[in-house]
């Protein structure tokens, strides 16, 4: 029978081959030639049609065979090629290892996340106002008309569509008390951006939290006793704080805080501009007209609000001398903050 002869003779053909294989590439191709779709074991099962009905059978027992025998010896080649490949690949334990470097939290989240804690604790919750708002949020509704001298105090960015960059956080005081009735006890991380020269001490963009508390008979001296309280957990219980009189349009009285870092370092001095006093935050009882404005009646509710500068704190914190270090996005400096 013609057809026995052929199947020995890819057989063998196929054996020297194989004895030749270097690589699995080679191998793939050595597979793809006789046992693919189109492959020469293929082509001699198209022989079949033209067999006696006597030699059928017996050819086509033999190309099962061979079939079977052929996708074998690939399989079992492949393993040994593959067990050479670990082999060759076993683990030098004399080099260095790869040096993987984490990511960091950034300092100003790491703050902000801190200062969260504080108030939650407390029973305050987080609300959030937009970065871009309208002259009513960001001024309007809190006491500062249009050419108020107050807007002086706050350099503005004003896009061209007459909305404004945020100035402060106090925005989200305005949106919370439209959207919700009293009693209110939140507090309002975000970005805020001023027109400012950029130095030292100052950056054209900053964080600030904002907190608010508003309920019947809310007195100055609660907004003294939680700002103590923030204080003294945020920077131990010895801490020194004073209130100074101020303004702001929508507190009535307004303050800010100082808190007293002292005068151990250079930098403590630079930090001070060498008072050892550092002011971190703006504060006031909220002004009747805000409440207006928001339609909360104010003769059955009080409350007081506070603005808390974030770059301040964490300046203090860690001793970070220049507020653009913040912004600069470089490894070596955030690196120190795991
Ligand atoms: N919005 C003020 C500022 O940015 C801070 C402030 C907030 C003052 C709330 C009083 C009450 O300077």
């Amino acid at each position: 029978m013609l057809i026995l002869n052929k199947i020995k003779e890819i057989k063998d053909e196929f054996n020297l081959e194989l004895s030749n294989v270097k690589n699995i590439q080679e191998l793939d191709t050595l597979k793809n030639k006789y046992l693919s779709r189109k492959g020469l074991v293929a082509s001699l099962f198209t022989m079949m049609g033209s067999l006696s009905p006597q030699d059928r059978p017996i050819a086509g027992n033999e190309l099962n065979n061979l079939k079977k025998s052929l996708s074998d010896k690939i399989s079992s080649h492949a393993l040994n090629q593959s067990s050479e490949i670990k082999i060759s690949n076993k683990i030098d334990y004399t080099l260095p290892g790869a040096n993987l470097r984490s990511g960091t939290v950034h300092p100003l989240t790491k703050t902000v996340l801190m200062i969260e804690d504080i108030f939650q604790k407390i029973g305050f919750s987080i609300a959030y106002g937009p970065e871009i708002d309208s002259d009513f949020y960001n001024f309007e509704a809190l006491n500062i008309p249009q050419h108020h001298p107050a807007r002086d105090m706050q350099d503005t960015f004003y896009l061209n569509d007459g909305n404004v960059l945020r100035t402060h956080t106090s925005n989200s005081q305005i949106h919370f008390m439209m959207d919700n009735e009293p009693p209110v006890r939140i507090i309002a991380p975000g970005r805020v951006y001023r027109n400012e020269d950029v130095s030292v001490r100052s950056y054209c963009l900053f964080h600030q939290i904002e907190g608010l508390y508003v309920d019947k008979n809310v007195s100055f001296s609660d907004l003294k006793s939680v700002l103590n309280y923030f204080a003294r957990e945020l920077f131990g219980n010895d801490v020194k704080t004073r209130f100074r009189p101020s303004y702001f349009p929508f507190t009535e009285p307004s303050a800010e805080m100082d808190v007293y870092w002292g005068l151990n370092s250079e930098s403590d001095k630079r930090i001070t501009k060498g008072t050892g006093w550092l002011e971190i935050l703006g504060c006031g009882m909220v002004d009747p007209e805000v409440f207006k404005n928001v339609k909360y009646d104010h003769s059955l509710y009080s409350g007081y609000a506070f603005g808390v500068g974030i770059e301040r704190i964490a300046m203090l914190l860690y001793g970070v001398e220049d507020i653009r270090e913040f912004y600069k996005g470089d490894t070596r400096f955030l690196g120190q903050f795991r």
